[in-house]
């Protein structure tokens, strides 16, 4: 049998260990003096937990910390099970997933925060702070170099020279007013226009050429339309930009506006309604149009009603027919305001109450 160096007596395998983190052993106790289970120890201003609440803190955080760890298992197993391919899909992973992340952070949070509220010494640190004002001294020499240089300038003194100097001083403080005017006149209702209006044709971006409806036949074709007249005016480009979709007619949904459409060719801004992106990526067999900026997914069959990401309503479909020589022209301007959803929201409310009051 191996002797205790530290205590001859006992054998080196019956020696209490220490565990890192508790009072240091003593006489059934951290000082040395025996403290009843349920006592905090207090010696030189710092409290060490008691023995039976410490123990109990050591299960709860434990439990917690194995809930965090089950939790992480949890997510290694959502990703592993649950594919992704479809919207819906996406939305289960998604759901499993951030679950079970939030469970594990959270409980290896609390774990951590029991460990340390009921197992840690506690005591006061006071941080020495040094006033920051000047000494008395300086302050009195500068108040005093103040005054005399009030008094040499002669403002109290020179009446004129007093009034005149705050006369000149005044229109400086409306300047900022003034240049307000510069920010341009306010945009009135104009957001809420395009420049497409009743027999405007559609004009092919790129090819600068009208389109005659009968030579855009091939269902799932696509191309992006500028108004007529309007092919280098990126202002009224910002907002008139169209696509065009060529569909079966057993495709179209009930969402599209049949009437507005011309052989199952079908008009829609491309502003994204979210924050006004071009959304032009179209996917023939689904029909789905994607904004590249932040994903917002719209249903071109269905009226390009939102089915994903965070615009907030359908991209606005363009009345659209054909004039006598069989080109594809505009029935009229949109119907709702084109683009992101927040600049015409005001401007809608202020025509419908200019509306209400005529
Ligand atoms: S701008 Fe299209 S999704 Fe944000």
């Amino acid at each position: 049998m191996t002797e205790n160096p530290n205590d001859p007596g006992l054998p080196e395998e019956r020696v209490p260990r220490r565990v890192l983190g508790t009072p240091p052993p003593g006489n059934g106790s951290a000082l040395g003096a025996p403290v009843a289970d349920a006592e905090p120890i207090v010696h030189e201003g710092v409290q060490f937990p008691d023995p039976a609440t410490a123990r109990k803190g050591e299960r709860a955080a434990a439990l917690l910390f194995l809930v965090a760890f089950l939790a992480g298992v949890g997510f290694v197993a959502a990703y592993v099970i649950f594919q992704v391919g479809s919207i819906d899909k996406v939305a289960t992973s998604n759901m499993a997933l951030g679950g079970t992340l939030a469970v594990a952070l959270l409980a290896l949070a609390a774990g951590i925060v029991v460990w340390v509220r009921m197992m840690m010494p506690k005591y006061s640190l006071v941080q020495e702070r040094h006033t920051m004002a000047s000494p008395p001294a300086v302050r009195e020499e500068i108040g005093a170099t103040f005054l005399q240089g009030a008094n040499e300038s002669g403002f109290v003194k020179y009446k004129l020279l007093r009034r005149t100097l705050l006369l000149a001083a005044a229109p400086l403080g409306l300047l900022p007013l003034v240049l307000l005017k510069d920010l341009g006149p306010l945009p009135g209702t104009t957001l809420r226009h395009t420049v497409w209006k009743k027999g405007m044709r559609l004009i092919v971006e790129g090819t600068g050429e009208p389109i005659r409806a009968a030579d855009f036949n091939s269902p799932g074709g696509i191309l992006s339309i500028v108004p007529e007249g309007h092919e280098d005016d990126l202002n009224a480009l910002a907002k008139a930009t169209l696509i065009l979709i060529k569909f079966r007619p057993e495709d179209i949904k009930p969402g599209t506006k049949l009437n507005w459409t011309h052989d199952s060719i079908v008009a829609y801004s491309k502003i994204c309604t979210h924050v006004g992106c071009p959304a032009a990526l179209y996917e023939q067999t689904t029909h789905h149009i994607l904004c590249p900026c932040h994903q917002s997914t719209f249903d071109a069959a269905d009226g390009a009603k939102v089915i994903f990401g965070p615009a907030a309503r359908p991209l606005p479909q363009l009345p659209i027919s054909v004039d006598s020589q069989g080109y594809l022209i505009a029935q009229s301007d949109f119907a709702v305001p084109v683009g992101p959803s927040f600049w015409e929201r005001g401007d809608a409310e202020a025509e419908a109450r200019a509306r209400g009051q005529a």
